[in-house]
């Protein structure tokens, strides 16, 4: 039995977003968000579940962040309901709902826990999807001057900043497959939007700096690891594809100040709407680049396979089974992809911001759940982290997802994906088997082989 330790310095923690755990959705002055409307359409979300109360993190935040303590937590990314803090998307500060954040970033520094906030983790103002959302190129100042609100209140304590989570998610899934908010389904729309968020996390980096905030900035992106589901030339194509669209749309222009150009041949009249400048607005250095990784695919050429023409299979590595979302388990994807980026984009230092998996659970009569699964999940995807480090990547901290238990999207309370169980009827918090298990690897840094 060997340990394979991490790095000096490298940061462990977990993450969470605000609509996911928060609830008090309409408390305290917060306007509503696009996923606040999107829920209330039935059928949108499995039982029609909604994020109304959550985890109830909005009335429970000291007693988490003190269990994060005891957990061994360095670190905690969380996001920030943009609705909540300007309930119009702009205009009158509503003071309740920053000062939430403000008290969450004060019990985290007591508490010795390094503060990790994303500005944009899907819960868009509605107010603002009303006049077009991502699409309306006002979006891109609508977002930095929330930043702006948000960085002259919280600047001097945050030391880490991501401006999107996962803008393939918002513009694919909330415009194009329209399974999450705000549910449409046009190409164009989404590529529009990708676009749109891309200028705006350039703009707000900028303005981060020309400010003089002190920190770091990034921006978190799923990358995904493709693999062609044979060695035909149709199949390549329709992996360099999928390829392009997940990753490179997003890495290209924010490391090379361009779009991937095969996709952009292929989508032909979907193509966003580009203006003289934009490119040099999306290529701004940024400090770190957040990695969410979750799953490999194999993709092949299918003449029924959407624009793409490019069917999806999940990838598990022998004897490691599926999640309960239906995804495979396959952490050598995750070793390769770090080494993508390293070669392609000049080895950014990086941070996995997600990582885990979410299943079905039934706890004791304690509520307590015996996630083996869930621990041998991690240890094989911080086992082939470590490999990415040995070959180099840099690769400075890894957060969990998810801390707790919580509202899975369009899958509601479906799968459960915490190291901490949440009871929905009670609201208690209880460490899993998997939390005990990430304290000790935390204190040692490093894990048993
Ligand atoms: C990611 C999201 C996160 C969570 C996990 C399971 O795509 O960023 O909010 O839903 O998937």
């Amino acid at each position: 039995m060997s340990i394979r330790t991490f790095p000096e310095g490298f940061l462990w923690g977990a993450a969470t977003a605000a609509y996911q755990i928060e609830g008090a959705w309409n408390e305290d002055g917060k306007g509503e968000s696009i996923w606040d409307r999107f829920v209330r359409r039935k059928y949108n979300v499995l039982n029609n579940d909604t994020g109304d109360v959550a985890c109830d993190h909005y009335h429970l935040m000291p007693q988490d962040v003190a269990l994060m303590k005891e957990l061994g937590m360095q670190t905690y990314r969380f996001s920030l309901s943009w609705p909540r803090i300007l309930p119009q998307g702009r205009g009158a500060v509503n003071e309740k709902g920053l000062d939430f954040y403000d008290r969450l970033v004060d019990n985290l520094l007591a508490a010795k826990i390094l503060p990790n906030a994303t500005l944009n983790h899907w819960d868009f103002p509605q107010a603002f999807q009303d006049i077009g959302g991502w699409l309306n190129r006002d979006s891109i100042d609508w977002f930095t001057d929330y930043a702006r609100v948000v960085f002259d209140k919280l600047g001097d304590r945050v030391p880490m900043w991501s401006t999107h989570n996962e803008p393939w998610v918002i513009a694919f899934r909330g415009n194009a497959m329209g399974t999450h908010a705000p549910g449409l389904c046009d190409y164009s729309k989404a590529y529009q939007t990708a676009h749109h968020l891309l200028i705006s996390h350039g703009k707000t980096v900028e303005l981060f700096r020309q400010d003089g905030y002190k920190g770091q900035i990034g921006i978190v992106l799923n990358l995904g690891h493709f693999e062609p589901g044979s060695e035909r030339e149709s199949d390549r194509a329709a992996c360099q594809r999928a390829y392009e669209e997940n990753v490179a749309l997003f890495l290209d222009p924010l490391f090379l100040g361009r779009y991937p150009e095969m996709l952009f041949d292929w989508i032909g009249p979907h193509a966003p709407q580009v203006e003289g400048g934009d490119f040099t607005s999306i290529n701004q250095p940024i400090d770190f680049l957040g990695v969410n990784y979750y799953t490999t695919e194999v993709i092949s050429y299918a003449l029924e396979g959407g624009l793409l023409k490019a069917s999806r299979v999940p990838v598990s590595s022998p004897g490691l089974g599926h999640t309960e979302m239906g995804w495979g388990i396959h952490p050598a994807g995750l070793t390769a992809v770090l080494l993508n980026v390293k070669e392609k984009y000049g080895n950014p230092t990086m941070y996995i911001t997600e990582n885990g998996c979410g299943y079905k659970e039934v706890p004791d009569e304690k509520d307590f759940v015996s996630d083996w699964n869930r621990v041998n999940f991690l240890r094989v995807h911080f086992l082939a982290a470590q490999d990415a480090i040995q070959a180099g990547v840099n690769l400075r901290g890894y957060y969990v997802w998810s801390l707790m238990d919580n509202f899975e999207w369009a899958k509601g309370y479906g799968p459960r994906f915490g190291i901490v169980r949440i009871n929905y009827e009670t609201m208690s918090r209880t460490p899993k088997q998997s939390a005990h298990w990430y304290r000790e690897v935390i204190a040692q840094n490093g894990v048993v082989e």
